[in-house]
This record gives C-alpha cells, sequence and structure tokens, in this order.
C-alpha cells in the first residue's frame, strides 16, 4: 500500500488536512483508532476563531456551520459579582462561531467520506518506520490484518496521547511544559443558556464558564480539583456551584436540565519544537495543548494544518520543500503567543492554591483593568477573535 501522506488521527487536525490536501489533488490515508460513532460524539471545544470558519469554509466544510453555528460578538468578564462586556466587533471588527468540534468531525467526516479517498477506523497497533529515511512507513491493524502504508509524508494528527510525537527518537525534540494545580469539570446539559453570550467568571471558590453548543443545549465548566472524582459532583451540587459561582448583583439564574454528560479535563500547556523529524510532520494536539480558558485548542490545530496543507501542495507542485522546512518555525511564533493568551486568561481567572490576599487583590485590579481600559479591552478581543495567520 501507498499513498503521498498518511495521516494518524481523525480528529480536528487530521480530518481537515485530509480534506485540503484532496481539494489540492493530493493522496492520503487517514488511520484513526477509534470507531467513527466516538469521535462523532467526543465533546470537546466549542468556539471557532473567525480565521477558523474562513478556513472551513474554504475547505467547503462551513455550511452547516453557516445554518447551525451561533456568530458572538462579544463575551462577558465577570467578577465581584458584576458582569462587564468586552465587545469583540466595536473593538476589533471580528466575532467568533461556536460550533462544538463534534460538529465540526461530523462534517469534515462526511466530506471525507464524500471524496471517497480512504478513511479507516477502529485502526490498532499504529507504528511509524523509517522516519528519517526518504520512504516512512505507517504499520498498523485493521479487522484483524496487518498492513504496511508506504509513504512520502507522516502527518501525525494523534492527538496529545498518540504515537506520533514518541516515535520521535529521545532527545531530538524539546518539550515545554507548565500543569496547573487545578481541572474543569464540564457539563453539557439540556437546558436554556443562561446568557446569550459565553460568561468568564472568577469567584472566591474558583472559576466558572458558562458557554452553549445551541439555543436549548448548555454547556458549563468548574474549576475543581486536578484530581477529581466525578462521583463527588452529584448532578444537584453541579448546579448549587453553577448557580454560586455565576451569580450576580442583576439576580442571573442558571436554568437547571437534564445533565447529558459529565468529564474532568486536566489542564496543561505544553509546546514541542520543532514539530517535525524527518519526514513526520507534527499537528494540533501531538504538538502543543493549551489550557482551554482561552477556547484556543481546535483552532491551533487548524491553524497548524491550513500551513501545513499549503506546504505539501507547494511540494508536490514542484516548489520544493522550502515550505515544509518553515512549517514549524511559521507555526510555533504564532502558537507561543497563543500559549501565552492562554496561560494569561488562566491566570486573570483561576484561584491557585496558595493565593495570598496580596495575589488576590492583584488579580481583581488585573479584571479591573481589562474591563475599564479600551487598550486592555481590546488586547483580550484580538487575541480572543483569533491573532492572524502569517
Ligand atoms: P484530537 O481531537 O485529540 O484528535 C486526535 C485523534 O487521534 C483522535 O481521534 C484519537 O482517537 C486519534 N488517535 C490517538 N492515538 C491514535 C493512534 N495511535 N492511532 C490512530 N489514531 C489515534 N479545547 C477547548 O478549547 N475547549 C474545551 O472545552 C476542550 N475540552 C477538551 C477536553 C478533552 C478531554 C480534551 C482531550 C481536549 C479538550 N480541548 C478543549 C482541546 C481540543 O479539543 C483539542 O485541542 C482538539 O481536539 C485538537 O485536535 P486534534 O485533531 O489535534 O486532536
Ligand atoms: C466550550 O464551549 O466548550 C468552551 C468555550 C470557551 C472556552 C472553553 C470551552 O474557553
Amino acid at each position: 500500500m501507498h499513498t503521498q501522506v498518511a495521516i494518524v488521527g481523525a480528529g480536528p487536525a487530521g480530518l481537515l488536512l485530509a480534506q485540503l490536501l484532496h481539494l489540492r489533488g493530493i493522496d492520503s490515508v487517514v488511520l484513526e483508532a477509534k470507531s467513527r460513532e466516538y469521535i462523532e460524539n467526543r465533546v470537546r471545544a466549542g468556539v471557532l476563531e473567525h480565521q477558523s470558519v474562513a478556513i472551513l469554509d474554504a475547505a467547503g466544510v462551513g455550511a452547516r456551520m453557516r445554518a447551525e453555528g451561533l456568530l458572538h460578538h462579544g463575551i462577558e468578564l465577570q467578577f465581584a459579582g458584576e458582569a462587564h462586556r468586552i465587545d469583540f466587533a466595536d473593538l476589533t471588527g471580528k466575532a467568533v462561531m461556536i460550533y462544538g468540534q463534534q460538529e465540526v468531525v461530523k462534517d469534515l467526516v462526511a466530506a471525507r467520506l464524500a471524496s471517497a479517498r480512504p478513511l479507516h477506523f477502529l485502526v490498532d497497533a499504529v507504528r511509524l518506520t523509517d522516519l528519517e529515511a526518504g520512504a516512512p512507513a505507517v504499520h498498523f491493524v485493521s479487522e484483524g490484518r496487518q498492513h504496511r502504508l508506504r509513504c512520502d509524508f507522516i502527518a501525525g494528527c494523534d492527538g496529545f496521547h498518540g504515537v506520533c510525537r514518541p516515535s520521535v527518537p529521545a532527545g531530538v525534540l524539546r518539550a515545554y511544559e507548565r500543569v496547573y494545580p487545578f481541572a474543569w469539570l464540564g457539563i453539557l446539559a439540556q437546558a436554556l443558556p443562561a446568557s446569550h453570550e459565553l460568561i468568564y467568571a472568577r469567584h472566591e471558590h474558583g472559576f466558572a464558564l458558562l458557554s452553549m453548543r445551541s439555543p436549548t443545549l448548555t454547556r458549563l465548566y468548574l474549576q475543581c480539583e486536578p484530581d477529581e472524582a466525578l462521583a463527588n459532583w452529584s448532578d444537584e451540587r453541579v448546579w448549587e456551584e453553577l448557580q454560586l459561582r455565576l451569580s450576580r448583583s442583576d439576580g442571573l439564574r442558571i436554568p437547571r436540565g437534564p445533565i447529558q454528560q459529565k468529564s474532568v479535563t486536566p489542564m496543561r500547556s505544553f509546546v514541542l519544537e520543532p514539530m517535525q523529524h524527518g519526514r513526520l510532520y507534527l499537528a494540533g494536539d501531538a504538538a502543543h495543548i493549551v489550557p482551554p480558558t482561552g477556547a484556543k485548542g481546535m483552532n491551533l490545530a487548524i491553524a497548524d494544518v491550513h500551513v501545513l496543507a499549503q506546504a505539501l501542495a507547494s511540494y508536490y507542485s514542484g516548489g520544493g520543500e522550502a515550505l515544509l522546512q518553515s512549517y514549524s518555525s511559521v507555526c510555533l511564533r504564532r502558537i507561543w503567543k497563543v500559549q501565552r493568551f492562554s496561560w494569561w486568561m488562566t491566570m486573570l481567572l483561576h484561584r491557585f492554591p496558595g493565593d495570598s490576599p496580596f495575589d488576590e487583590r492583584r488579580q481583581g485590579a488585573e479584571l479591573d483593568y481589562v474591563v475599564s481600559s479600551r487598550a486592555a479591552s481590546t488586547a483580550l478581543a484580538e487575541n480572543y477573535v483569533g491573532l492572524p495567520l502569517e
């Protein structure tokens, strides 16, 4: 078996890369460890930057997002029981789109199947060989049979726990990492979202976030312990804590409804440099992780493969390897800025164990500064809607 680009992982990064390559007439095979049903129902991120929306549109997979997604022109920052709107439209002229990651994945799987190019679910024992040679290979088991897929390039789009990053010999790549001393308890509930825009709230019990997936489906998060057991969080406790942390002087009520999903997400910042070794190119969570406070994880994955697809297209149309060689440095310049923003939003809004009264006052002053200075609000807004791609 041979293909031009072997893509490991069918998350947003792998599936979008497959579609961008297909549109340029480049062959690929996508290998995914889980089932189609599993990846189409995995609840994760929900915010698309304005240029992620444009990339999905240009890839021909934007129609349902345009019809069903919710365009948001601002967010609310809430602290000391008061909400303060950050008006993206006024400050940047741009907006973000609320559209669940699993919906993006569904649209991309549909596009892949329509292209009639290969996408294998439930593959097992994925192994990469000959990364440094001109002809690398991906070995895998599918439907009980062992396969060897030879290719020109491998795109490692298999997320943070995948096999591609650990396939690079030790000592070649450098990782930069910070682990935060808390996690997020996330819930998806069949209930009216309490606000039509996202609310990022700082509270003495910890951070809370109100988001949504549709006018009848709300997505909510609570800062919790890093090793929090879900069993500690009965539905009743979740709703009480949300009401407490999101309460404010105008009497905001959080409507309750059946909880469909509950999960704990650890918080980490991670960057791998460079994002490439030999013929292996890493993209998305395989190469970097951001804490979700800046809503950037899926957007970074989309930006990476946008750059990678252009580099591969240039290679296959006779432009040589120049763009492939600059892939990592072009992506990393922007990734570090997005890392900084995600770290900053996290520091701005969470309670840290051991925070002193001085730290709390300083954090309160920073929030007050952000909402009262047009320059500071603009800095938040331009990062949130998305820094430009080079
Ligand atoms: P993934 O979406 O992780 O896709 C990787 C794919 O590779 C998966 O389908 C996986 O099954 C597959 N795979 C793994 N190993 C192999 C293998 N050996 N062989 C073949 N396939 C393999 N971001 C936010 O902004 N907000 C959130 O609320 C949020 N919540 C999250 C919750 C969780 C539990 C996680 C893990 C991430 C969350 N993120 C969130 C981050 C965001 O979802 C990711 O940044 C985004 O999914 C990155 O896309 P990706 O395609 O790089 O990786
Ligand atoms: C979400 O809707 O899942 C979401 C929104 C904003 C974030 C993180 C997650 O910062």
